[in-house]
């Protein structure tokens, strides 16, 4: 394996400027997915570059669905139809994707083949109970090793059913919804918190029919999707990082152009409101359901947040820049977010033991974190080095917290941001100003 990027970062005085990035990750595999499953040709643009969705189009052509990547994020399927993916003559590889393993998991449920899913050291240690268990309850049988994966999936004749989850999951609500499209009768999901419903809403961009009832969500067995031309809007849980930093940094403004306001994952604009940021956020258009606009933000004082458990649904991806926030300053604490330590890393862990190596006063919580930043600024983190243990959020949330250190500081593992995010660090230079007697003249 090539030796994994080490990032330089060197303190800022502030951020600016305006800026677009890149496609929204969990449309993108929602689309892709859809595609796959719909009679037809669909044109997808704005795909999202990163590895994850790469894994997913990976798959699906293991599936014998013919995908097609053109210039500038542009991707076709010719897709299948619905139950008609055809048997893999190897195993499917899901890289580090936990979207593309469990939404897949949801398919393959339904269609008459078995089928393995593999993913690599993080993926193959994150738990997939939570899909084994309702996928089992409508009739697939599913081998796993100690719950996680390697999956092998035997696919069946699906009985519809109704679940209740215990634990919000968007991944865990979608594969069931894509289980439900091949089940016999009505197959709905009560979820205890809403979360992203991204899937909702692209099935019914391919023609489908979804039932919403408050937290409930249901589909019938046997619809027919149709192919379709979509675009994906930028992500929020990129943009965040850069709300976040100019929220932080006193006399920043950055502008995101054409980037997702699905109300399902803007929490965070209210919260950085609460800390004191000046935020607007304008919805220009909305593409097959999905909001998207253009945010601003004007960074202006510290505050000190508290993140209460009944937030951390919408705010699951951006806890992490959350916490770059208090880096700089003010005090950050969260609770009930336990789902942390089984992402693409044991983000509590990984985000503590990060924060400490940059000299920044963090401790865990079995269920969240507090980051107390500095209390003035003569009094800044010394930097230091981080490892991003293969997690890209990790990496780009130490990337921002070190803009408020004193000195320079090394991200290890700083590349695994094309996970999600490709070129979020030539962003960082183009973006940042820095503290006057440092880098660039
Ligand atoms: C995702 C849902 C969330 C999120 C993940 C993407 C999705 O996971 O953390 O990055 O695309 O559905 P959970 O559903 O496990 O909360």
């Amino acid at each position: 394996m090539p030796p994994l990027a080490t990032a330089l970062i060197t303190p800022a005085r502030r951020v600016s400027g305006r800026l677009r990035v890149p496609g929204d990750k969990s449309i993108a595999h929602r689309y892709a997915l859809l595609a796959a499953l719909a009679e037809g040709r669909s044109t997808v643009t704005g795909f999202a570059p990163g590895a994850d969705c790469r894994s997913t189009l990976a798959c699906l052509r293991g599936l014998g669905v013919e995908v097609v990547e053109g210039p500038a994020g542009t991707v076709t399927f010719l897709g299948r139809g619905s139950g008609q993916l055809r048997s893999p003559v190897s195993s499917l590889n899901a890289g580090n994707s936990g979207t593309t393993m469990r939404l897949l998991a949801g398919v393959l449920a339904g269609h008459p083949f078995s089928s393995t899913l593999v993913g690599d050291a993080s993926l193959s240690s994150r738990p997939m109970r939570r899909v084994i268990a309702p996928l089992e309850r409508m009739g697939a049988r599913i081998d796993a090793k100690d719950g996680r994966p390697p999956l092998t999936i035997h696919g069946a004749r699906l009985r519809g059913a109704a679940h209740r989850p215990e634990t919000p999951s968007a991944q865990v609500k979608s594969a069931v919804l894509l289980a439900g499209l091949h089940a016999e009768g009505t197959t709905s999901v009560a979820e205890p918190a809403a979360t992203r419903d991204h899937t909702e809403r692209a099935l019914t961009a391919f023609g489908g029919q979804v039932g919403v009832d408050g937290l409930t969500v249901s589909v019938t067995g046997g619809q027919r999707l149709h192919g379709c031309t979509l675009s994906v809007p930028g992500d929020f849980s990129s943009a965040a990082f850069w709300l976040v930093a100019a929220a932080a940094l006193p006399g920043s403004r950055i502008v995101v152009e054409d980037v997702g306001l699905n109300p399902t994952r803007t929490a965070l604009l209210d919260v950085l409101r609460r800390f004191g940021a000046r935020v607007q956020a304008e919805i220009t258009t909305t593409e097959a359901g999905e909001p998207r606009g253009i945010v601003s933000l004007e960074g202006d004082r510290m505050g000190t947040l508290e993140i209460a458990p009944e937030e951390v649904p919408g705010l699951i991806d951006e806890l992490p820049a959350i916490a770059a926030l208090a880096a700089h300053g003010g005090q950050v604490t969260v609770r009930g977010a336990g789902e942390l330590r089984v992402k693409e890393s044991d983000r509590i862990a990984t985000l503590v033991g990060g924060f400490r190596s940059l000299g920044i006063d963090a401790d865990e919580r079995e269920d969240g974190f507090i980051v107390r930043g500095a209390p003035t600024a003569a009094a800044r983190p010394a930097g230091g080095t981080a490892d991003a243990r293969g997690d890209h959020r990790m990496a780009m949330a130490f990337a921002i917290a070190a803009l408020a250190a004193d000195g320079p500081s090394l991200i290890d593992g700083a590349d695994v941001v094309g996970i999600s995010y490709p070129g979020f660090f030539e962003a960082l230079d183009r973006l940042v100003a820095p503290l006057d007697g440092l880098g660039a003249p």
